[in-house]
């Protein structure tokens, strides 16, 4: 198969939602449908060995959160899919967001019971602003449900998303029967066999018209079904695929993760519907350009930096989100900033296992070893002259003055403070005056998780104390002069990121706004895109 034929069969998704919606259990059962692993409970199960051998991830069991994404690969009906697993804990929202710019589609599951919950509302706004098209999954069908329609409406006022469903529920909760795929007028039927474990395979099919299910369902259920059918014909759109894929319009699969009901379905609707590997804007030799899946030679984007995934060894992972080519193991890439790296070592995830890629495509995501030479926001290319745009530093929420217990260790902490910098989940700012190492990070949990890993890598005993400043500005500006002059002006409140970029560290957002106003040329920004 020629590389375009193999992106052109490439899904690359994240599931969004909130936390006990179901995402775990639906990921575990997207993974046996695609054949990547044996048996329900084995991602936990697996987990579990991971974790017992990893020191940092205590956290994660402590508090019962993934605390890192990580991707999974399985084939499904001849597609390949890629499922960006995004961390659910709030104060990782930099982490998601970045990941989600490396999907080109996102699954929103709901608990059919609660709706649209706050989580779900902040991750699908991320979604928006990214344009990703949205396949809507209600899970927990096997349980009391809300009214669909009332569902439906909700998604509809709250994220202002036109909803199309592709299939309608019969019932819910006990009375749970199945539901009728409306656009094939086939009726799934749902089997709970209570004691057993879910059952595994797809769902018993009767034809969809209207004697064969009045023969075979419960009567009740018979007229609600029916009902809900003609009003959902009658009161919302039909399914435009346009509309999807430009982010206006939600097809919905209903199902129950849990009992494996409809997860094959929204697999169908992910390979029929969502979009193969999208165009990406970047820039090159100065120009905006667009690249292709089709286009032949290799480039992507690094999204996300992982370090000891093997604790046995001090490497780091750079996952690198592919966009166009045939990427063969042993080639040589660049970043635009001139750095090269022969990739022997490109790793595949398949469900919690890594394998070696012989070849990915655009959509893949490969993991690339290395010590420290690339950076999240890094593009890798074979002409190193591609940089992709959009992967945004945020303005840390939180800035913390570290401390390392020993003071003998200062160096030590900084060159630790600087790798987790690298990572891209916390930042490191130094101030022009003293010798203050500032960390930034957007949740209190992102500092506890470094102070474990801190001594857990690095053997430090570190301490976060409050900092005299709590707001960080990337500056800018057309005149390089009028920036010098304002950072001499400014010694005690500006400093640098970790690629030396100044930064104005002020002690409240008023600060901020006073120095804006009166020094009119230079830009204070919330967000710095890595550049060259
Ligand atoms: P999350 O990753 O989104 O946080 O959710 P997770 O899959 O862990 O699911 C949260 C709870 O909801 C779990 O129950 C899980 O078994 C249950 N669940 C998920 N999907 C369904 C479904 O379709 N139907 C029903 N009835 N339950 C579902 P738990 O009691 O918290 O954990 P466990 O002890 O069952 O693992």
């Amino acid at each position: 198969m020629s590389h375009v034929t193999e992106a052109a069969r490439r899904r690359t998704f994240a599931i969004i939602s909130h936390p006990d919606a179901g995402k775990t259990t639906l990921t575990e059962n997207l993974l046996l449908a695609g054949g990547a692993i044996r048996a329900a409970g084995e991602v936990a199960a697996r987990g579990q060995t991971r974790r017992t051998r990893s020191d940092w991830m205590k956290i994660e069991r402590d508090r019962g959160i993934s605390v890192s994404a990580s991707v999974m690969s399985f084939e499904f009906d001849g597609y390949m899919f890629n499922l960006l697993d995004t961390p659910g804990h709030e104060d990782f929202s930099e982490d998601t967001y970045r990941t989600l710019t490396a999907a080109d589609c996102a699954v929103m599951v709901l608990d059919a019971a609660k709706g649209i919950e706050p989580q779900t509302l902040k991750l699908f706004e991320v979604c928006r602003m990214r344009d990703i098209p949205i396949v809507t999954f209600i899970n927990k069908m096997d349980r009391e449900a809300q009214e669909p329609l009332s569902l439906l409406d909700e998604v509809q006022d709250k994220l202002q998303l036109d909803t199309a469903p592709l299939f309608w529920p019969a019932a819910s909760g006990q009375r749970f029967a199945g539901m009728l795929d409306l656009e094939r007028s086939q009726f799934l039927q749902f089997e709970r066999r209570v004691g057993e474990p879910a059952r595994i395979g797809p769902a018993t099919e009767i034809a969809g018209d209207d004697a064969t299910l009045k023969a075979n369902l419960d009567p009740y259920v018979y007229e609600e079904l029916t009902e809900g059918i003609e009003m959902a014909r009658s009161l919302l759109p039909a399914f435009d695929r346009t509309a999807f894929i430009e982010g206006n319009m939600t097809p919905i699969v209903f199902g129950s993760a849990l009992r494996y009901f409809g997860v094959a379905e929204l697999l169908r609707t992910l390979h029929t519907y969502a979009p193969q590997p999208r165009d990406q804007m970047a820039t090159r030799k100065g120009e905006t350009i667009k690249v292709h899946a089709e286009d032949p030679s290799v480039s992507g984007f690094v999204f996300k930096i992982q370090a000891n995934m093997d604790p046995n060894h001090r490497d780091r992972v750079a996952f690198l989100r592919l966009c166009s080519g045939e990427f063969q193991r042993g080639m040589r890439l660049k970043t635009s900033s001139g750095k090269q790296l022969n990739i022997h070592n490109p790793l595949m995830f398949m469900a919690q296992d890594r394998e070696i890629a012989e070849t990915a495509y655009a959509g893949d995501v490969i993991g690339v070893p290395n010590h420290g030479q690339l950076r999240v926001g890094d593009s890798l290319s074979e002409s190193g002259d591609i940089q992709f745009a959009g992967i945004p530093n945020f303005a840390p929420e939180l800035l913390r003055r570290a401390r390392v217990k020993d003071p003998m260790k200062a160096k030590h902490l900084r060159k630790a403070l600087e790798s987790l910098a690298e990572e891209g989940v916390t930042q490191l700012f130094t101030p022009q005056i003293g010798s203050d190492m500032i960390v930034g990070a957007v949740g209190q949990l992102q500092f506890e998780v470094m102070i474990e890993r801190m001594t857990a890598e690095y053997g430090l005993e570190v301490m976060f104390e409050p900092a005299p400043y709590n707001v960080a500005r990337w500056l800018s500006s057309d005149d390089p002069d009028k920036l010098e002059a304002f950072l001499e002006k400014n010694k005690s409140a500006s400093g640098s990121d970790l690629d030396g970029a100044p930064v104005y560290l002020a002690k409240n957002a008023w600060d901020v706004g006073y120095a804006q106003e009166k020094n009119p040329g230079i830009r204070f920004t919330a967000t710095k895109e890595r550049s060259v």
